[in-house]
């Protein structure tokens, strides 16, 4: 059985890119990550990779002038080394509509927050701020407009009295770091398609407690 060949997008940390590099581990996991593309030089999740023996590249943006041919580079990257699936992990740029066009239906995006709800930054703050009950994390294709896209699993937690935005987002990631493999598994087996709404629509899902895969159809 061939694997899914993955391409994971990063700017920092990279603690999704380790789920995703533990997940894909065991032999009978149905992906395997080829690529680890930073826009930054520094980022500790380019030591993941390179401990766990996967290609890395810098593609930095600060290098261009302009964000369709940095877009380009990194499309080139990323064909070149045969990527079926682009994963977004806390990649920090904005992306060019070709981009996002070149890649449609072949690319994720991890975000922190119960999506269509608090898309962009500081999630965190503004849950606290508006007194929501319950956050929690999507994967989700993307689309053009930013923390658009297909929704292919969520995970909730509680906000609880007295948390802090870092209190949150810890408790937040824990649950990414589960359906971020989750998602890309169940993509890997061809489980995923689009409906004409533009929804996703994942086949024989089961949801949990842990995570909700299938609301709809
Ligand atoms: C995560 O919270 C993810 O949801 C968001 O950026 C953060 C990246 O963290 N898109 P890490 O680099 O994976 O640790």
């Amino acid at each position: 059985m061939s694997k899914l060949k993955l391409a994971v997008m990063i700017s920092g940390r990279g603690s999704n890119l380790q789920a995703l590099i533990d997940a894909c581990a065991p032999p009978g996991f149905p992906a395997e990550i080829i690529l680890v593309l930073s826009n930054r030089p520094g980022a500790k999740g380019l030591d993941r990779a390179t401990e766990a023996g996967i290609p890395t590249k810098v593609i930095d943006h600060k290098n261009f002038t302009d964000r369709a041919a940095f877009d380009a580079e990194m499309t080139a990257a990323m064909e070149g080394a045969g990527t079926d699936l682009v994963c977004l992990a806390g990649f920090m740029r904005l992306l060019s509509d070709e981009f996002v066009d070149h890649w449609r239906d072949r690319m994720i995006n991890i975000h922190p927050s119960l999506l269509p709800a608090f898309k962009g930054l500081d999630v965190q703050e503004r849950v606290l701020e508006r007194g929501a009950r319950f956050a929690g994390c999507t994967v989700h294709y993307v689309r053009k407009e930013m923390d658009t896209g297909p929704i292919i699993v969520q995970a909730v937690v509680p906000v609880l009295a007295d948390d802090t935005p870092d209190d949150l987002a810890a408790r937040i990631l824990v649950r990414e770091h589960e359906i971020y493999p989750l998602a890309v598994r169940l993509i890997a087996e061809g489980r995923v398609s689009i409906d004409e709404k533009d929804r996703a629509v994942i086949a024989g899902a089961v949801s949990s407690e842990k995570s909700v895969v299938n609301p709809v159809g």
